[in-house]
């Protein structure tokens, strides 16, 4: 559980995107998080505690006056790792600014001394509202960190203007984050990740393409993005959202993606070629939709270029740079010639034939590559896979 051991503050003010603080305190709590909820007023008029007690198995803070727990304000504010207050209203963020402390969740941002992330909701007038903006920028001037909102739907209706809280699963991203990047070597580097298939036409409609699905690739940038991480994902064709506080890319073909790839090189810290290009292309791609009457076709097909080989000069010196392998059996020596071949620092060797690893499943098996060892892993799911993957790169980072 990758929030083991932490402690986390929740607190939850008064608007109905309270509703989606129990799916954090929940998603929190099963990462292994000791998640203390404290409601103001209006909080507890949406949500009551036992909801909260039920979802963390921990108790709730409602006010400053329970006489058993007197300095809890300046306890919380100390012996926590973080703070978080999802959903902050206008109201919230106004008496934040103004270092009020009359009742016990302001009283604890007060007397604060841990980072403290905040997740605005409220009506888009409130929150385009000059005095909500400043009060934004006063906090954010304090080192606040500011999650959202978002465009989308409120609570009287449809919105082209932000004010919508951001989803549980961002927030939950930009904790995770908040929380593990002090400890990673790959906080604020610059990782490049790419995933999913290449699309190689061979007229107006048919590709040739393989069945990568992206999950590993997108893996590894939500876990580089937990880990304090800039992250580029270049991402071919997939099914898959994007993941939070990840700048995206997408591409259709082998070049796009050598293009994309060339373009972020000279930033990059660590290059992830966990996309599966496609290998051949179409010599004559016909530029209409060829008709199936027409009969048997007899294709030329030529080989793609390969991209971590052709943007070898294009890496910085320092930047640590891993592929994949995907083979069909004993795949060792295949894998530590690629690993040659295109200098890489590490390799991960997985095998095409295995219902549970590979292609299109959330799970992969995997042996870990380098020039001078190799660790087999045990099957496990993608996102435990992309910590080993980041882990060995953190060393050589
Ligand atoms: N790769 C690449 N450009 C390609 C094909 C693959 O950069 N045109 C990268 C993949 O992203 C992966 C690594 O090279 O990180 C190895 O891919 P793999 O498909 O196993 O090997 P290939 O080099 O394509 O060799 P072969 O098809 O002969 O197994």
């Amino acid at each position: 559980m990758s929030l083991s051991g932490r402690r986390v503050v929740l607190g939850v003010s008064g608007g109905i995107a309270s509703y989606k603080a129990c799916t954090v305190a929940r998603r929190l709590t099963e990462a292994g998080a000791a998640v203390d909820v404290v409601l103001t007023a209006g909080g507890a008029q949406f949500v009551g505690p036992v909801t909260f007690e039920a979802l963390t198995g921990r108790p709730v803070l409602t006010s400053l006056w329970e006489r058993d727990r007197a300095l809890a304000h300046v306890h919380l504010g100390h012996d926590t790792d973080l703070i978080v207050v999802a959903p902050a209203t206008a109201h919230l963020l106004a008496r934040a600014a103004l270092g009020l402390a009359d009742d016990i969740l302001t009283a604890i941002l007060l007397a604060a001394r841990v980072p403290i992330l905040i997740a605005p909701a409220m009506n888009d007038h409130m929150f385009a509202h000059p005095a909500t903006q400043q009060n934004l920028e006063i906090l954010r001037r304090r080192g606040w960190t500011v999650v959202g909102p978002v465009v989308g739907p409120l609570a009287e209706g449809p919105s082209d203007q932000r004010g919508r809280m951001v989803e549980p699963e961002v927030l939950f991203a930009f904790v995770e984050r908040a929380l593990r990047a002090s400890t990673s070597r790959l906080r604020d580097r610059c990782v490049v990740i790419t995933a999913g298939p290449t699309r190689e036409p061979l007229d107006a409609v048919r590709v040739i393409t393989n069945p990568s699905s992206g999950k590993m690739g997108y893996a590894l940038a939500e876990e580089a993005f937990a880990r304090g991480a800039r992250v580029l994902l270049i991402s071919g064709p997939t099914m898959l959202s994007p993941p939070p506080g990840v700048e995206i890319r997408r591409v259709r073909s082998t070049d796009d993606l050598q293009q994309a790839v060339e373009d972020a090189l000279p930033g990059a810290d660590v290059l992830v070629m966990a996309a599966a290009p496609a290998d051949f292309r179409s010599a004559a791609p016909e530029p209409h939709k060829r008709p199936r009457r027409e009969g048997q076709i007899t294709l030329t097909l030529t080989p793609t270029a390969d991209v971590l080989e052709t943007t070898v000069d294009a890496r910085p010196p320092h930047c640590v740079v891993v592929g994949f392998a995907l083979e069909l059996a004993d795949g060792t020596q295949r894998a530590r010639e690629k690993l040659r071949l295109k200098q890489l620092d590490l390799i991960v060797l997985n095998y095409v034939n295995e219902a549970d690893a590979g292609f299109e499943v959330d799970t992969n098996r995997v042996t870990l590559i380098t020039p001078d060892g190799e660790t087999v892993l045990d099957l496990m799911p993608k996102r435990a896979v992309a910590q080993h993957i980041l882990d060995a790169v953190e060393a050589r980072v």
